[in-house]
């Protein structure tokens, strides 16, 4: 359920009409919608209900500080994986002892980071990041709170790109290697046990994986006990999907009943770092068609916004619903490829269906975009990053003015040798 609705023959998000954001605006902009960010937010969290629970809003999907402000507000932790995720969580105002940090790749500068602000907890991906977390801890005086990342091998039946919880992945250990990694964590004078944590992936559209995934820790957590080593909190990751096109994934409840049959019998704090369900239907890319080109074998409408404002449909094939803002465009419909200003035949966002049969100036809605859109967004081609606005009720405000030439260029120099 969503807020981008159809009155009077115009595209609304909320009760303002898109097309009066585009005129104040310009486009290409992400829009999203306050009420359906807090209510994504709320079912998701009471699927949870009579659990100790902590949920972690998972930054990458989106770190827009407004969207993180509004998840800070309403009692939401903080999932991050990197030093600039930490500095955007802390000015959007979430307490530090609500942040979870998971990543392969933590440098020592972001450990100490971590540590200093002393968040909640450190996932520990590797034995090489374990020595190094209890070195900076040690040299910092404090004990650095962890849980150990285990692969539990598990598949999620998802793009390839996005599955992490298989044995050939990067991500956690094995686990003989975690229980290795207790043991050493155990003795460590710096590091203090808190957790156990998992992750297999993103955009799962079914319950069993999650809860086959959680009976393989449950013997792992059964294991450390035996050796004396308790766990209090076990971090379930993220990772469930939603409707793209016509997916049926879990809904919150049925989901929260998968975690719970999983936790069975784990006395245990659960964490829970969803992203794309909470951002992902909540907003939506708005492009306008500059042109209208016949090719020899096919169509094409070109857009304002190309692969560096959404990234998904080139890198992962990944499905988006291309709307007109103006409802009266819907019906006729045309097999073209929507695609964007940038010089590579990868530059779609919609290619080989049907979508609205646009011509220059018309508007359209990309769906769906609100998870991974504009955090995947880039630069490539000098080209400005777009703005971003949120709605709530019958106001709007833009929440990230779009970029300047200025900003482009902003931090370089050259080289006072080349003056020479
Ligand atoms: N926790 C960890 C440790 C993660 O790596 C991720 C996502 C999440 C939580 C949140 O997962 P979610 O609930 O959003 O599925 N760029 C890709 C998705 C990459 C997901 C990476 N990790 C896409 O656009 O589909």
């Amino acid at each position: 359920m969503h807020h981008f609705e159809y009155r009077n023959g115009e595209l609304h998000c909320e009760e303002v009409a898109v097309k009066a954001i585009a005129k104040a605006v310009g486009t290409p902009f992400y829009l999203y919608s306050h009420a359906t960010l807090k209510r994504h937010y709320e079912a998701f969290e009471g699927a949870f209900e009579g659990l100790d629970r902590m949920v972690c809003f998972s930054a990458k999907a989106n770190s827009s500080l407004a969207v993180l402000a509004l998840f800070a507000r309403l009692g939401s932790g903080l999932d991050i994986v990197s030093g600039g995720e930490l500095y955007r969580g802390l000015k959007a105002g979430f307490a530090p002892s609500r942040i979870v940090y998971s990543g392969v790749g933590k440098t020592a500068e972001e450990i100490d980071y971590a540590l200093e602000t002393g968040i909640f907890m450190l996932n520990i991906e590797s034995p090489e990041e374990l020595e190094l977390v209890n070195q900076r801890a040690k040299q910092m005086g404090v004990r650095a709170p962890i849980a150990v990342r285990v692969n539990p091998d598990v598949d999620p039946q998802t793009h390839p790109y996005i599955s992490t919880g298989l044995k050939k992945n990067k991500f956690g250990m094995d686990r003989e290697t975690a229980i290795t990694v207790y043991k050493s964590a155990h003795a460590m004078e710096n590091i203090a046990i808190k957790g156990i944590d998992c992750h297999i992936g993103s955009q799962i559209t079914t319950a069993a994986p999650f809860r086959d995934a959680l009976l393989r820790l449950k013997g792992l957590i059964e294991e450390l006990a035996a050796q004396d080593i308790p766990i209090e909190v076990v971090d379930v990751g993220g990772g469930l999907g939603i409707t793209y096109q016509d997916e049926a994934p879990p809904e919150p409840q049925e989901y929260g009943r998968a975690i719970r049959e999983g936790l069975a019998g784990i006395d245990a704090r659960v964490v829970l770092e969803p992203g794309r369900v909470i951002v992902g239907n909540a907003g939506v890319l708005v492009t306008r068609a500059l042109y209208r080109k016949a090719g020899e074998a096919k169509d094409f409408i070109v857009v304002d916004a190309g692969m560096n404002d959404l990234l998904r449909p080139s890198l992962y094939d990944a499905f988006h619903d291309v709307r007109p803002v103006d409802e009266s465009l819907a019906a006729s419909r045309v097999m073209a490829d929507v695609v964007g200003p940038i010089c590579e035949t990868g530059d779609f966002l919609s290619r080989d269906r049907l979508v609205p049969d646009v011509r220059q100036d018309h508007l359209l809605a990309v769906m769906s975009a609100g998870a991974y859109g504009f955090t995947m967004s880039s630069n490539y081609c000098s080209r400005r990053r777009a703005a971003e606005v949120m709605v709530q009720g019958d106001r709007f405000e833009v929440v990230r003015r779009r970029q300047t030439y200025d900003d482009l260029v902003a931090g370089e120099t050259i080289p006072a040798f080349m003056e020479d």
